[in-house]
């Protein structure tokens, strides 16, 4: 079983047990015996369940189970405790056990709120609340039962539960010191580029753009979706003039894979200001790192790259050889990207594909007639690729793979999700059984760049809720907070660092850190045996734990979030401070 499915095999036995207890005490306090007999046993039986999938998380990483060993255990245990030896004698009045039932139902749903409300770090005032929450619950229900407890036990209730709700409240919302980082854009003239040689103007508006025989309602580079593709050489210096005619929220240019200086990073609030209607700001970089890329606003990302303001951006490394094509998927208005292509190849071309993700969720590509290499992940070279045939690969949100082959004299056909992108003919394949390709066990490994690490920091994904001025929003967490309170990591120039990154929750989270490209050491504690992988996005799965390292070689402030850009927007965004 992988930990994502244990997270969720715990989540529902957690329910049902919480469920089985209330529902007793419901089912006793009507004097359904036989129910509440039923039901309680049910429960005792999930709780008792619970013992195994909580240690199989714990052993899985002490991330997957802190609160639930530290928060819902002891809660579970004190709930058979009460409940256990009451049912066991209970021949008389079963309304007796009512108490007993509801207060265990409410100890476990207390316990599953910590898990889907706040998930890790367990908190001390996460954990006081809720004892507060159980023993007022109790409490209301002894009373409404009609039973009237002696005055020590209600005195004693009181004091626990206001003793409770007083230091839980105050260890929850004490502010945690953020720490406060130089923010200044001293970066800006930190490199000289020299004289533009290739020259080029977006400009950024509302368009109408066809996509599979429909009208949609975009938001476009030029009047067209995507952007018009933008090439260079290695050795160019790219100069790109922004341009928003009517984009209300503003638009940017961030090179996405492109390890462009911190001041050309398009991120506003952090490297610029938003470039509001009317308004223009250029673009100034040495192209200097072959590769497939692609750009895209970062002003508003979710809406402005779902709406369509994103591009290709190939740099080649001399003239070109061979066929040489782009094939970035999106979804516009719901509809698939770009249309299907045909076109006739003369057999033996050498023929390099560039498959782009633009989504905010991964997408599966297969190649269809032909066998293949992967050359390339995220713009760098793989290490000794191997030719593969039938195999499927993943790209992650934000993700770029270049396939490469030499055109058979019979067709090929490329599917994006089961559907036929490019081709060279008339290919009918069943693609969607192939396996799919690990790049963590592909190609030839090479040893370390570096021997030490000087910086670690663990970014545990999850959801939570999120009091940001006190409007409450359940947010995409990391590390228990959502953007922007979550505290900066602060590096040194040329320190190597390592970033553990843990997810919690139950979706995929294709992380993407700015201004530097990531070495992948090990997934779930399995070290990355295949060609080095240098990646900008990768998917973290649920019950995932990706370790990767990189040398903080590029000064300033980088974003460090989620290409699933919706999640990014609700909180799932940090940065890393270089200086
Ligand atoms: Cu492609 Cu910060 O994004
Ligand atoms: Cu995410």
């Amino acid at each position: 079983m992988t930990t994502g499915s244990l997270l969720t095999a715990d989540l529902v036995i957690a329910v049902l047990a919480a469920g089985g207890w209330l529902g007793g005490g419901a089912a006793s306090a009507a004097r359904r015996r036989p129910l509440a007999l039923g039901l309680a046993a049910f429960a005792l039986l999930a709780t008792l369940a619970r013992a195994i999938t909580i240690t199989a998380l714990a052993r899985a990483g002490w991330w997957f189970a802190a609160e639930k060993v530290l928060i819902a255990a002891p809660l579970s245990l004190a709930a058979v405790a009460v409940a256990g030896p009451r049912l066991l004698r209970a021949a008389g009045d079963i309304r007796s056990v009512a108490v007993p039932l509801l207060f265990a139902g409410y100890a476990t749903s207390g316990a599953l709120l910590v898990t889907v409300l706040h998930g890790y770090p367990a908190s001390a005032g996460a954990g006081l609340l809720t004892v507060a929450g159980v023993v007022a619950a109790t409490a209301v229900s002894w009373r409404a039962l009609g039973a009237r407890p002696s005055r020590t036990v209600s005195r004693a209730t009181l004091v626990v539960a206001v003793a409770a709700l007083v230091t839980g409240t105050g260890l929850t919302v004490a502010p945690e010191s953020v720490p406060d980082v130089p923010h200044d854009h001293g970066y800006r003239d930190a490199r000289t580029v020299g004289e533009p040689t290739r020259r080029f103007t977006l400009t950024a508006g509302t368009a109408t753009v066809r996509v599979g025989g429909r009208d949609v309602a975009a938001w476009a580079f030029d009047a067209q979706v995507p952007g018009p593709e933008l090439t260079a050489t290695v050795g160019d210096v790219v100069e790109v003039t922004l341009r928003n005619r009517d984009i209300g929220r503003g638009v940017t240019l961030h090179w996405h894979g492109y390890d462009v200086p911190n001041s050309q990073d398009g991120v506003p609030g952090v490297t610029q200001a938003a470039v509001l209607p009317g308004q223009e700001f250029v673009y100034r970089f040495r192209a200097d790192q072959a590769g497939t890329y692609w750009y895209h606003t970062h002003s508003v990302s979710d809406v402005g790259v779902r709406m369509g303001l994103y591009g290709v951006l190939v740099v080649r490394p001399g003239p070109m050889t061979g066929l040489d094509v782009t094939v970035p998927v999106h979804t516009l208005g719901g509809r698939p990207l770009p249309a299907p292509r045909t076109e006739r190849v003369e057999a033996g071309t050498p023929v390099r594909l560039r498959l782009i993700n633009t989504d905010s969720t991964t997408h599966r590509y297969a190649l269809a007639g032909t066998a293949f290499r992967v050359a390339a992940i995220d713009g760098f070279d793989l290490r000794g690729p191997t030719s593969l045939v039938d195999t499927a690969v993943l790209i992650p949100a934000g993700g770029r793979y270049d396939l490469v082959f030499n055109a058979p004299a019979t067709p090929v056909a490329l599917f994006v999700d089961g559907r036929v992108v490019y081709s060279t003919g008339e290919v009918s394949t069943a693609t969607t059984t192939w396996p799919v390709l690990d790049p963590l066990h592909y190609g030839v490994a090479s040893p370390a760049p570096w021997s030490r690490i000087d910086r670690k920091f663990t970014l545990v994904l999850d959801r939570g809720l999120d009091l940001h001025e006190l409007l409450p929003r359940y947010a995409h967490t990391v590390n228990g907070a959502a953007d922007p309170d979550i505290p900066p990591q602060v590096v040194r120039l040329g320190d190597i660092v390592r970033f553990t990154i843990v997810n919690r929750a139950q979706v995929v989270h294709p992380w993407h850190l700015h201004g530097h490209h990531v070495l992948v050491l090990s997934r779930d504690g399995k070290p990355a045996a295949g060609s080095p992988l240098w990646l900008d996005s990768f998917d973290v799965r649920p019950g995932e734990v990706w370790e990767v390292a990189f040398r903080a070689d590029n000064p300033g402030m980088w974003a460090n979030h989620c290409h699933n850009l919706a999640h990014a927007d609700a909180g799932m965004t940090l940065h890393l401070m270089v200086s």
